[in-house]
């Protein structure tokens, strides 16, 4: 049977069927597709990127932006925090019945890791409160950031904590830190990308050579062949997010997941992104983009980390114009992150029906590998 082949000790970490993870994508909180995805048996995760922006004045907000802080709320007002709570208990519910397991994706980034203790501290306030809510949400997984000064919140808290990492370097202080499973990303990933590029064959057998403790690959991962490939390589699972980012149930406008799926494999861009590189879909925004980042932020081409307050107010106006287009599904003014495996993604598929799928193609793989060169 197909969870026989595939369950291992990711599945047994986490609490789910398939060692899969659906990749933290903000600025949308996720709910509804952390809940479909926990119900089809791989981790759901729920996006906290976004809940920065019910921080903010809203009379200051752009028009797009309070549109994206809207989307993260039930319309019943409170505090941030009440609202994040909320949020999480509406996800729970939707796996209840299922028996579906998520987890949250929290950025620590030197520019909001105030903000990112505060979203821990309410996520692990709500599970003590909650037993039903610490039997579903297990998982944290922290991201762009140091996870050293996160340990003393996280590691008493019982929650199983994953960290993104682009390089060995990262990948040793988070296991110093304490993590449970690191997840290697690499440079092919939408979103977020690293200063300095590294690409996933190479990055990920590299951590899994250097660390004790499990390894998860990201970046490029969308198919049941390419979670074989992970596990070759030495990975316990995958985490994706462009792939889950083009189905039915996720709260992407129909523009971006459009844009994937007609995108091939050199449909995207690496330009400044919010707290660091960041891997575009191909378009005109894109590459005006790219061009303003060359001329007016030219360290994230040549691996020079920048301070927040260093970027120039030209390239953030046009980032938050492109984030507005995104909500709006302005298609070629959008900046829409995606990755490279757009180029292998072409259906906009329910969770289910993709993660089914994904599960049936890694195992016809491996007993066709193993038929093809392990018997006579
Ligand atoms: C639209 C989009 C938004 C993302 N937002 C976040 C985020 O808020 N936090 C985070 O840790 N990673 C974020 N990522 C990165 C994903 O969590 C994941 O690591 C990445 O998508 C993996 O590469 P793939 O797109 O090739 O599957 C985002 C990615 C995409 C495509």
């Amino acid at each position: 049977m197909v969870k026989e082949i595939l369950r291992n000790e990711l599945c047994e970490i986490m609490g789910t069927k398939y060692p899969i993870i659906q990749a933290g994508m903000g600025p949308f909180s996720t709910n509804q597709l952390a809940g479909v995805s926990a119900n089809a048996g791989v981790l759901g995760i729920v996006s906290t990127s976004g809940f920065g922006y019910l921080r903010g004045d809203p009379a200051k907000m752009t028009k797009g932006v309070s549109q994206v802080a809207r989307t993260l709320t039930d319309g019943q007002g409170g505090t941030w925090q009440e609202q994040l709570k909320r949020a999480l208990h509406r996800v729970e519910e939707s796996c209840r019945e299922a028996k579906g397991i998520f987890g949250i994706n929290v950025m620590v980034s030197s520019e909001v890791a105030e903000f990112a203790r505060e979203v821990i501290r309410t996520t692990i306030e709500l599970r003590e409160e909650d037993p039903e809510m610490k039997d579903r949400l297990r998982v944290i997984i922290t991201s762009a950031g140091d996870p050293l000064p996160m340990t003393d919140i996280i590691k008493p808290s019982g929650l199983k904590w994953f960290h993104v990492v682009p390089s060995v370097r990262h990948a040793l202080r988070a296991e110093r830190a304490g993590v449970d499973a690191v997840i290697a990303s690499g440079q092919e990933g939408g979103g977020h990308v690293a200063w300095e590029p590294v690409h996933t064959i190479v990055l990920l057998p590299a951590i899994v050579r250097a660390v004790g403790i499990p390894v998860i690959g990201a970046g490029g991962f969308g198919t049941g062949a390419s979670l074989v490939a992970a596990l070759a390589l030495g990975a316990v699972g995958v985490q994706m997010g462009t792939r889950f980012l083009a189905t039915k149930e996720s709260e992407f406008h129909p523009v971006h997941k459009d844009y994937i799926v007609k995108g091939n494999e050199r449909d995207t861009i690496v330009a400044r992104g919010v707290v660091g590189p960041l891997r575009w879909i191909k378009n005109e925004a894109a590459l005006e983009f790219t061009r303003l980042t060359v001329r007016k932020a030219p360290g994230v081409y040549l691996g020079e980390p920048e301070d927040l307050a260093d970027v120039a107010q030209e390239v953030r106006a046009q980032e938050d114009k492109g984030w507005d287009a995104q909500f709006r599904g302005d298609g070629p003014q959008a900046l829409m992150p995606g990755g490279e495996v757009a180029g292998l993604v072409d259906d906009i598929p329910s969770v289910r029906v993709l993660v089914e799928r994904t599960v049936k193609e890694a195992e016809d793989i491996l007993r066709n590998l193993h038929r093809k060169y392990l018997t006579d």
